[in-house]
């Protein structure tokens, strides 16, 4: 018979899912118990926090929908999802461009474009052009990448905020031309506050922190036998480039538009010039940090 105390228990709990066949779920649900079990012990979590937690979990559970995955608001709110970003490139067998949050605004059916065109239905707001390179991690061009860009309108709003979500603006899939090399036209995005209506935005007000990221314009690049980039860049003068809610910013992504650049392809409009590079896929390469909320309701299904 054993004898248990907030100490002991972890010791026992390891021993029973030592029977765990898949190592790497062993190994990951033994370090989960040991640091869960040391958190509680640590704050000396009362049985009153420790409800107010499983009725928060359970609010965030509740808000999710094909169209928005609380979780993973959560994940990034609390630095986990650029922690676990950090830990994937630093895997890379070759180093590209750093990567950035995914999001929650990701589709996987963006409209496909010509080089050059428009990501924005009606621009209201200031256009700007953004052109440059996708090279391997040798500076190879890879001709013929798959460039992904979805960003937010002037007003800092995605389309599936404004919509029912069923009318695709602000968001494009373009190819690159043998060189390597895209460009389109789209509008100066604005900043935006995550979403705020949930259980995350209850915790992120409690916490008194402002709730906004940085204006920026979010990149999936792909080409075949390379690693995919997930990434994003970021306006230099956002009042909140230093301060993200979700933690996606870094030096090498912070950008400006450069009015009167003579190399710009759509003479007249400030312009953001910015080469991607993409190191070689390993074989284990794990996927994407962050996915569709729509795939992740449906592969739970
Ligand atoms: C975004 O960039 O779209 C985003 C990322 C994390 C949380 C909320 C929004
Ligand atoms: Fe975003």
């Amino acid at each position: 018979m054993q004898d248990l105390d907030e100490n002991t228990v972890t010791d026992a709990v390891l021993a029973q899912m030592a029977t765990t066949p898949d190592a790497r779920m062993r190994e990951i649900m033994a370090a989960a118990v040991r640091h869960l079990h040391a958190f509680a012990r640590e704050v000396n979590l009362t049985p009153a926090e420790w409800i107010t937690g499983i009725k928060f979990l359970t609010e965030v559970g509740k808000a999710c929908t094909p169209i928005r995955q609380e979780f993973i608001l959560l994940s990034d709110v609390l630095g986990l999802s650029a922690c676990v970003n950090a830990l994937h490139d630093k895997t890379a067998l070759e180093h590209g461009t750093q990567s950035s949050l995914l999001g929650p605004f990701f589709r996987q059916d963006a409209p496909e474009y010509a080089l050059g065109q428009s990501i924005v239905q009606a621009p209201h707001g200031a256009e700007i052009v953004m052109y440059g390179q996708v090279t391997d991690a040798a500076g190879k061009p890879l001709a013929g990448a798959t460039v992904d860009v979805w960003q937010t309108d002037e007003q800092g709003a995605y389309d599936l905020q404004l919509g029912n979500g069923e009318t695709a603006d602000m968001r494009g899939r373009f190819r690159c031309d043998d060189a390597g090399k895209y460009h389109f036209r789209t509008v100066r995005p604005l900043g935006y506050s995550i979403p705020l209506d949930g259980p995350v935005g209850d915790l992120v007000r409690r916490q008194r922190r402002h709730g906004h990221r940085p204006a920026h314009i979010h990149f999936l690049i792909g080409a075949p036998g390379h690693r995919e980039l997930v990434t994003a860049l970021y306006l230099a003068d956002d009042e909140h480039v230093d301060s993200d809610t979700v933690f996606g910013v870094s030096r090498s992504l912070v950008v400006s538009p450069r009015a009167n650049d003579p190399n710009a392809p759509v003479p007249g409009l400030p312009a953001i010039r910015y080469d991607f590079s993409l190191g070689r896929a390993a074989d284990n390469d794990t996927g994407r940090v962050g996915a569709d909320p729509a795939q992740i309701v449906a592969a739970a299904d």
